[in-house]
Formats: structure tokens, sequence, C-alpha cells
């Protein structure tokens, strides 16, 4: 019998329809002699919704009409199986799945929230589980294990809003140290979205109110002017680590946009997601930076327990040869399947590995000890502190 893989896409983030571009190009690819591929997918209400049709982008043009035809649905555990069943009218089972693979970008979405709900009703899932995840996507906390790791990154610093609202003088105070230009990111956000970099400190309160209308987490750096951004794949566990190409991504602004990243290039060029960004793989990096992207991306993958396919994103100083890491991505656009084509490994075949490595960590995952098997509630009079009362727990 066939495997049953049930893609799970969308979501309520701004990423959505990013999500929808890579988990459609990830189903089309899969092997139909191995896997029988289930689309699930989370509307912007937090619906979800299976059905046929959910595979050909097409049908993404008319999102009420989709929504009509789609089956909605619940995704929960029943007695062991994972079940798709129907949320109106009659509580029939519209389908079944074995493994699911989460394709979904941002947050509320790859910052462990999708992964969660999965552990919580114990299916087996592609990638990174929640701490990964959770980590990938808040750039402080990213940034902060960074620096404990020596893994070197730029200068920043970073700040709540209600700390701009109680004392703005004192955080732009903090800012005016750090070597202008610099960029202002939401800590939270993802493609883009609420960055502004600043070249002049006038224009320093009109970035940072943007970037607030977005997060409460608000992260200031400073920009690397020479810049060359190259990005890296990793592909693996903690176990073991395989690098894909190294891709130098071109932007047609001062930094990689959302539209540069998904709306493609200056002539227009129809949306592919990630796959379209203007690129050059191999990156033009001489040996010893290609060595040093190299070996920071492994190093990023294993600290943060990551699984599964990412990317690492880089920031290389022209000028001083340097190499920063700017941020992995736990469940990267398009899959990077664009990464691993030029080395060999053609997008069936990388997601054909992501399953394989998938069972083989859940069998393993399964090994470990997760709850015991006495239960002390059975017999509450001879728990600590006597007789029928409760004693304080350590
Ligand atoms: N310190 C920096 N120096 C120069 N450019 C930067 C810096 N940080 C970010 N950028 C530019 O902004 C883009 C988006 O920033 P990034 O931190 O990757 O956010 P996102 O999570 O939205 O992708 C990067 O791809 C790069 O072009
Ligand atoms: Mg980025």
């Amino acid at each position: 019998m066939k495997m049953r893989i049930g893609v799970i896409f969308g979501c309520q983030t701004v990423e959505h329809e990013v999500s929808v571009i890579s988990a459609v190009q990830a189903m089309f690819n899969m092997n139909k002699d191995k896997y029988e591929v289930i689309p699930i997918y989370i509307s912007k209400e937090k619906e979800w919704y299976t059905g046929d049709l959910l595979k050909d982008i097409a049908n993404y043009k008319d999102l009420d009409n989709l929504k009509r035809y789609a089956k909605k649905v619940v995704l929960y555990n029943k007695d062991g199986r994972f079940v798709l069943q129907n949320k109106k009218g009659l509580k029939t089972i519209i389908d079944e799945i074995d493994i699911a693979f989460p394709i979904v970008h941002g947050v509320q979405a790859e910052d462990g929230t999708v992964q969660g709900y999965l552990d919580m009703i114990g299916i087996p899932y592609v990638g990174s589980d929640l701490y990964a995840g959770v980590v990938g996507q808040d750039k402080v906390f990213m940034k902060q294990i960074f620096t404990a790791c020596d893994i070197p990154i730029p200068k920043y610093l970073w700040f709540f809003d209600s700390e701009y609202y109680e004392d703005k003088e004192e955080i732009i105070k903090r800012i005016k140290e750090l070597e202008f230009p610099v960029i202002i990111k939401p800590a939270k956000l993802g493609s883009s979205v609420g960055i502004n970099r600043v070249n002049k400190i006038k224009d320093l309160e009109d970035a940072i109110e943007d970037s607030m209308g977005y997060d409460n987490k608000i992260v200031v750096e400073e920009v690397i002017t020479d810049l060359i951004e190259v990005n890296c794949s990793v592909l693996g566990n903690y176990e073991y680590q395989e690098l894909s190409a190294i891709e130098e991504v071109m932007s047609t602004e001062e930094f990689l946009s959302y539209s540069d990243k998904y709306i493609g290039g200056a002539k227009g060029t129809k949306s592919k997601g990630m796959a379209s960004t203007n690129r050059i793989i191999p990156a033009r990096i001489d040996e010893k930076l290609t060595k040093e992207v190299k070996s920071l991306a492994k190093k990023v993958f294993k600290i943060l327990n990551a699984s599964g396919v990412t990317r690492i994103d880089f920031l290389i100083d022209k000028k001083k040869n340097k190499v920063y890491v700017n941020e992995i991505n736990s469940i990267p656009g398009s899959l990077a399947f664009y990464l691993w084509e030029p080395i060999g490994k053609g997008y069936k075949k990388l997601l054909d590995e992501l399953i394989t490595l998938t069972i083989r960590s859940y069998k393993n995952k399964n090994k470990k000890i997760y709850s015991f098997a006495t239960n002390i509630l059975q017999n509450p009079t001879n728990l600590k502190g006597g007789k029928g009362k409760f004693s304080k727990l350590n």
C-alpha cells in the first residue's frame, strides 16, 4: 500500500501565499508511485480543508470558490489512526494520512505552532520539531543562541515596543551607538515584511513604528554595506548533515524585498516562489569563504537540533571578507529544492529522502521515554503528605 502523505500548508500568516506556492510545487513533485498525496490547506481564517482541487495552483485565484468546493475537515488521532473528518454535517472520515508534511512559512505556522499540534496528536511529521521552529522564527532568540555559540552575526540590539513607548529617547540613544546605516526588523516576521533600512537618524522613528505594527519585539542591526548574500541548504538531522550548492541572491532594491523573493525579476516573470529569485549558483565566492559558509551552515543546523531540509542565509562583507550568519529558515521557501538540483539531487529524490528521514527519526523518538507507566493518581492517599491531603509538589 502506498504511504499517505498529508501536505499541510497555508495558515494565518503574512507568508500564506508563499506557502501555497511551496506546497503545490512539492505535491506536484512527489513520487506518485510511492506516495498518495493528500493536500491539507489551512485558510487565513484557520479552517482546515482537503480535496484534490487543492493541488492545482490555478484554483487559488478565487479563494471563495475554492473553499466552497473543498471539504472542511479536522485532523485528529482516532485510536492511533490519523484521520481527516468532515467538520460539517455527518462526521464522516474523508481521508486518512500516515505522515504529515508541513510546508508552512512564518508565524503561527512554521514557528512551532503546526509542529506542536502534530506532536499533540502524535503523528510523525517531516522536518524540524517545534524547538527549532521557535528559534528559527524569533530573530532575538536566534541571535542570542548564535552569540552564545560563537556564530558571527552583525552587531545588533533589540527592545520591546512597550519600552519604546515608555522611553523613546533611551532607545534612540542606544541605537545611535550602532554604526549607520542600520536595518530595523520585527523579530518574528519573514519574507522581508516590515523591514526597513535607515540611513539617517531622522528616519529612525518611522521605520521603528512600521516594524512595531507587526511585532512587539524589534531588532535593530548594523547594515553590512559591501554585501554579498549567499544561502546554503542543509539536509539531515542531529546525527548527519548534508550540504547543498551555495546560491548568491541578488536584490533589485537596497535589500531583498518581498517582490525580489516571490514576484520575480524586473522583467515581470511569473511568480514561482523562492525558486524565481534572481540568483547565481554557485555563488561567486572563493574557496576559503565557501568552506567557512559550509562549516557555519552545518554548525547552525546542529546547534538548533534542526531536521529535514533548512536554508541558512549569510551576509558577506566583500571588503572585509567576513562572513555573518543572517538567519535559518526551518522550512525554506520552495523547500530550497533548486539548491539540491545542481548537485544531482532532483526534487523527487529530495522529497523521498525527507520522508525516509522522518520515518527513521520517528522510530528513534519512540524509543525515548515520554511518560511513566505508573500512575501515582491511582492511589491518592499514598501521595507524599499523607491521607487525602495534597502535599506541595517539588
Ligand atoms: N544586517 C544586514 N545588512 C545588510 N542587509 C541586510 C541585513 N539584514 C537583512 N538584510 C537584508 O534584508 C533582507 C531580509 O532580512 P532578513 O533578516 O533575512 O528577514 P526575513 O526573515 O524577512 O527574510 C535580507 O535578505 C537582506 O537582503
Ligand atoms: Mg531572510
